[in-house]
């Protein structure tokens, strides 16, 4: 939540940037770099299973390059504060303060998400279900918040999907069906999970394996 208040923060004063002149400009610019200076250091940790630059090659760790700063640091916080439960990522984030969580957010978010192998194997049920949600139960339309192509909307926080193996997306869907994920923002994903049949989650999984 803090990232979301300094982002709200950052873009209205941003005219303010243009109108003072450079030196106000050079000092948010400068402590923005620190932010992710530091992030990249405290990072090596989390290199071994995310990838150095936050692209994952083991389909159990979800890649996290490119996903919005608000989303990583609320899930962390999660991680470390017994609200999302995993035996391999929650000890990962115990011992991490607000100031690391903030660091590896802003650095995490600053790299590029690159997806090495997208599938050719499409669902077409699961394409329906992303572009259009379901009619008869009134499932909102996945693209709608995660982009057409699962880029996400980073001003909103709602997270990048693209990239993301059947496995993982597949897992996550039955955790908020289960309401194992207790972030702040989750009950936006619990509500909808809770309509989903085991078959539209692996549908919609195997679409989402598809964007590039
Ligand atoms: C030993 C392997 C391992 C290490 C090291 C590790 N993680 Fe994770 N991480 C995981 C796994 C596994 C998950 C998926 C957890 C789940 O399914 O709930 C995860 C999930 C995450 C998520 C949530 C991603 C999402 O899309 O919701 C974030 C953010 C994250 N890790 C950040 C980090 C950071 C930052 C570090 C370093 C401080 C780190 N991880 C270190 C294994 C690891
Ligand atoms: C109204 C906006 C909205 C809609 C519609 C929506 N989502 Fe989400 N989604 C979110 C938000 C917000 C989160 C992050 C919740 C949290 O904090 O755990 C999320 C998280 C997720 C995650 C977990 C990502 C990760 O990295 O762990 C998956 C998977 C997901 N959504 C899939 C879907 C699918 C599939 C659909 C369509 C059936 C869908 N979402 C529709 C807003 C939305």
């Amino acid at each position: 939540m803090k990232l979301n208040r300094f982002s709200v923060a950052l873009a209205a004063i941003r005219p303010l940037i243009g109108a003072c002149g450079v030196l106000l400009a050079t000092t948010v610019a400068v402590q923005a770099a620190s932010d992710v200076e530091a992030g990249k250091a405290a990072s090596a940790t989390c290199a071994a299973c995310h990838g150095a630059t936050g692209n994952s090659a083991a389909p159990m760790f979800p890649s996290i390059a490119g996903q919005s700063a608000s989303y990583i640091a609320e899930q962390l916080h999660a991680f470390r504060d017994g609200n999302r439960v995993n035996p391999i990522m929650s000890p990962q984030a115990k011992a991490l303060t607000d100031q690391q969580i903030t660091d590896l957010a802003a650095y995490f978010s600053a790299q590029t998400r690159t997806v090495a192998a997208p599938s050719t194997d499409d669902s077409i049920p699961g394409a329906h279900l992303w572009k259009f949600g379901g009619h008869s139960n009134s499932i909102a339309a996945c693209a709608a918040c995660h982009g057409a192509q699962g880029q996400g909307n980073q001003p909103a926080g709602f997270p990048a999907l693209r990239g993301l193996t059947p496995q993982y997306v597949l897992e996550s869907l039955m955790s908020y069906r289960d309401e194992q994920r207790k972030t702040e923002h989750a009950n936006i994903m619990v509500s909808i999970a809770k309509k989903l049949s085991d078959d539209d989650m692996k549908n919609v999984a195997q679409h989402i394996a598809t964007f590039r």
